[in-house]
């Protein structure tokens, strides 16, 4: 064949178009040519890896058009149409090859290099050992492909290596052979049996120890269980596993879904851009959603491979039975996934907590986003790099639309909906307007003006004000709701916002009853009677809407609220609220110096009292007592001021931890005194203990140094250890630098708590901090090419909205800096660097300008991933 081309892997980003290509969902068009079965060999190897393809492709509709195959990087070395050479040309970022016949059978063969796959995107080496990742567009880097969701095939992979190097040989579905081959090279085949889109595929080779384990199903189906991880982690898998059992059974018990394989693979590998992936029946994780011991994860660590492991499997159903038509539905199944696994860890652990938990984590992750450049629905109209579409608002606000649904329907109906669902679109790839639709068929809702959660962007504004009638003995709630415009989208119509909501007795302390009110309309209102005198308005609880609530609330109010609301989300809104307000005020020196001394008086004697409230567990105190974060307090403010918002909260940490410091100290001998353990209340014990003790620090009481170092050298645990090195990171002392020291030299070659160490210090609040992160970039322990190490380092720092935000405008040149390197070698993960500086609105014009000045440096550089481009291009529109 004349024009066979060499396959090399080139880089993607070279590849690039300069004016990246923007795709509809409104352009929506079935593929021309479905491919219905394939057949895969691979022979292994870190450097050069042959693989050959046999595709059914079978033609879609009465047309002439030619075979369209999706490529990136792997071009064909050969392709033959029912045994005959076929010509093949470049079309788009794809190849096109003429099939005149309507059903044929494709023959390809493609060489690829997975060790200088530094990308993570398609078949790519990692510590020796060789894995996929194809969601969204991977698989197109292995084989030429209709690399689509909406195709859907039946695979059968036979994979062929040298034994001694990749002794373990997995993919989807089950193994149905395996054998010895000539000179020390062995192979499996496996076969999958549902069908399935190409994103969903994956095969792992490497020097692997399997965990084992097995599972029933409610039907009686054994299921055999595993998870392989590198030599010497195999005891720290025990959480993931028990995870694992947990979310099977669970599954079973509140959607009736079963397991539909007879076995279950998980593999923890290192180098890796997301959390997890859910391909079928064989799992890829990041290993800092697998391992975990006493000794190197803290508590947060193993809530959050729970929630992980039971997101993944969760996929089995809600992403891989059901699967997405297009990129543009992948709330679909993300944000369905996430709002499942929240409740499975609800009910896990407490439900309150997790709560707040989710809520903080989308105020700070989701709120930013949906007021910024980047702002989309959580059904986007359009993309130019799907992979910049796995957002905080796809994921967490996708969940909170889904939540919001089961909180219209209740429990049974939103059960029957989700019924529905399944049985309608089992084995099909489906559309959020087909959830929406068998959500309003089985559950009974009409969701007509609901719709507009999926179309349209930007945090909804609601005010609330209680009006109270004496003569009528009334209360009428008064609601309001505004819209900002976001990009693409100026004037927003009306949303449905179901808001839960009590009015509480100002003498019974307790409500008659909690009400759903579904504020449609632009100003709403409604009268509720019996009410003698004002109650308190106790008001989004549960925070049942994603929107920013403006009460007209007297401070005495919050404060009775936080005193006595049963909605335990509901107490802590109400003390955040009143914090806020009162750094809010701080800040802007508003109000009477008087005034401000006795809002501070409020705060102090509430928290003396929360402290050691018996009607609260550890861990909801400590959610409770902990402080906004700057970036959040930030995001309260029309034009953000860093140094004035560090100054205020640290002056707050210091008047609280001061005033209180006998019980900080109490609290902290008495949550010392619990044994380690993972049940809720020594939890409970190690997260108010870290707590306390930074309150201890905030004080700078004379002893905080040496308590810290005592929490920190006794640790039987990583929880307490990172607790106390985090308190002593942001100190000026000698037992910070022997903590640091002994940290490391004690986890030295366990990347995951190495990441831990350098989180800890770029994090900290030290004056010095700019510094110590440049000495870390040139530590001998930092690479470009692990994306943990990259964001351990990284993350904490952007997000150090002092340090970031330094007047100076150093904190954006280093962040840049790593942008403009790191592009070239992982522009996936370089992409989600850009919002940082994205927000340079909200800041004065000396660091907008700054930002911007940023931002086009970026720009300007030669080759630019399609992926950074993207968000740079929006991001200064
Ligand atoms: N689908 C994965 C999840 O949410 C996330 C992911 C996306 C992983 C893209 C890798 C690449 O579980
Ligand atoms: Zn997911």
């Amino acid at each position: 064949m004349a024009d066979i081309q060499p396959a090399t892997a080139t880089p993607a980003s070279l590849q690039a178009p300069a004016e990246p290509v923007v795709i509809r969902r409104a352009d929506y068009q079935p593929p021309d040519w479905w491919v219905k079965t394939v057949a895969l060999e691979f022979d292994l190897d870190l450097s050069a890896t042959q693989v050959s393809a046999t595709l059914q492709i079978e033609r879609n509709g009465d047309h002439e058009r030619p075979l369209r195959l999706d490529c990136d990087g792997a071009l064909p070395g050969s392709i033959s149409v029912d045994g005959v050479a076929a010509n093949w040309r470049h079309e788009g970022d794809g190849i096109a090859v003429d099939v005149s016949a309507p059903r044929a059978t494709v023959h390809l063969t493609t060489q690829i290099a997975p060790d200088t796959n530094t990308q993570l995107m398609g078949l790519f080496a990692s510590n020796g050992m060789l894995c996929t990742q194809c969601e969204a567009e991977g698989f197109r880097r292995i084989i030429p492909f209709v690399d689509r969701p909406d195709n859907m095939a039946v695979y059968e992979v036979l994979l062929r290596a040298d034994k001694a190097r990749f002794p373990v040989l997995l993919a989807n579905g089950a193994l149905v052979d395996a054998g010895d081959l000539e000179d020390g090279r062995h192979y499996a085949r496996w076969h999958d049996p549902h069908p399935k889109p190409s994103y969903l595929f994956a095969l792992v080779a490497g020097d692997l120890v399997a965990t084992r384990d097995h599972f029933t199903t409610r039907s009686g189906a054994p299921v055999e269980l595993a998870i392989y991880v590198r030599e010497g982690d195999e005891g720290r898998t025990a959480h993931a596993m028990q995870a694992l059992k947990a979310s099977m059974e669970w599954d079973e018990r509140v959607y009736g879904l079963e397991y539909d394989l007879p076995v279950f693979n998980i593999v923890a590998v290192s180098d890796f851009n997301m959390g997890a992936m859910e391909n079928k029946g064989l799992n890829i994780f990041n290993s800092r959603y697998i391992l975990a011991d006493p000794d190197t994860a803290t508590d947060y660590d193993y809530d959050a491979i729970e929630g992980v492991v039971a997101h993944e499997y969760f996929h089995n159903w809600s992403g891989n039975r059901v699967t997405c038509r297009d990129w543009f539905q992948l709330s679909l199944k993300e944000g369905f996934t996430v709002y499942r696994d929240q409740c499975f860890s609800a009910d896990m652990g407490s439900e309150a907590v997790k709560r707040i938990e989710d809520v903080r984590m989308l105020r700070a992750t989701q709120f930013p986003e949906d007021a910024g450049p980047l702002a989309h629905p959580i059904r986007p109209d359009s993309y130019m790099e799907i992979s910049n579409f796995y957002t905080s608002t796809i994921y967490n606000k996708g969940a909170e639309v889904i939540r919001m649904m089961a909180t219209m329907a209740g429990p049974e109906r939103f059960r029957a909906g989700c019924d529905l669902y399944f049985a309608r679109h089992d084995g099909e790839a489906a559309t959020c307007e087909q959830f929406v639709r068998a959500m309003e068929d089985g559950a009974g809702l009409d969701l007509g003006q609901f719709r507009r959660w999926y179309e349209q962007a930007g945090t909804p504004q609601v005010q609330a004000r209680l009006e109270h009638d004496a003569d009528s003995a009334t209360a009428t709630l008064h609601l309001r709701q505004q819209f900002s415009p976001t990009p693409g989208q100026q004037d927003k119509p009306l949303m449905p916002i179901p808001l839960r909501t009590a009015l509480i007795d100002r003498d019974m302390k307790a409500h008659r009853g909690e009400q759903l009110v579904l504020l449609t309309q632009s100003e709403q209102s409604v009268t509720f009677t019996g009410f003698a005198r004002p109650p308190v308005l106790s008001i989004n609880r549960g925070f049942s809407a994603p929107v920013t609530m403006d009460v007209a609330r007297r401070s005495g109010d919050l404060l009775f609220l936080v005193r006595h609301d049963d909605d335990p989300f509901a107490r802590y809104e109400a003390l955040q609220q009143l914090v806020i307000d009162r750094l809010i005020a701080d800040i802007g020196e508003e109000g009477a110096a008087a005034e401000r001394a006795a809002a501070l008086e409020d705060i102090l004697s509430v928290f003396g009292d929360l402290v050691s409230d018996q009607r609260l567990d550890d861990s909801m105190r400590t959610e409770i007592l902990s402080l906004p974060t700057e970036a959040f307090l930030g995001e309260q403010m029309l034009i953000v001021r860093p140094e004035a918002i560090h100054d205020a909260r640290r002056a707050l940490r210091k008047a609280i931890g001061t005033r209180l410091i006998d019980q900080w100290r109490i609290v902290h001998e008495r949550a010392s005194a619990v044994p380690y353990s993972l049940s809720r209340e020594a939890r409970g014990a190690r997260k108010i203990k870290s707590l306390a003790l930074g309150y201890i620090a905030s004080a700078e009481a004379a002893d905080a140094a040496t308590i810290a170092f005592g929490q920190f050298a006794q640790a039987d645990n990583m929880t307490d250890r990172q607790g106390a090195t985090m308190v002593l990171a942001s100190m000026a002392c000698d037992e910070r630098e022997t903590a640091l020291d002994s940290f490391y030299n004690r986890y030295q070659g366990n990347a995951l708590v190495i990441d831990k160490w350098f989180s800890l210090q770029t994090g900290s609040s030290h004056a010095k901090v700019y510094e110590q992160t440049l000495e870390l970039i040139r530590h001998k322990d930092f690479t470009l090419t692990n994306p943990n190490r990259v964001r351990a380092l990284y993350w904490p720092f952007v997000s150090n909205q002092a340090a970031f935000h330094h007047a100076s405008g150093r904190g954006y040149e280093l962040l840049t800096d790593l942008i403009l390197r790191l592009d070239p070698i992982n522009p996936q993960t370089t992409a989600r660097f850009i919002a940082p500086l994205g927000r340079w609105r909200r800041f004065d014009e000396d660091r907008a300008a700054k930002m911007r000045g940023c931002l086009e440096r970026i720009l300007a550089q030669p080759g630019l991933s399609k992926d950074t481009t993207e968000q740079v291009v929006k991001s200064l529109e």
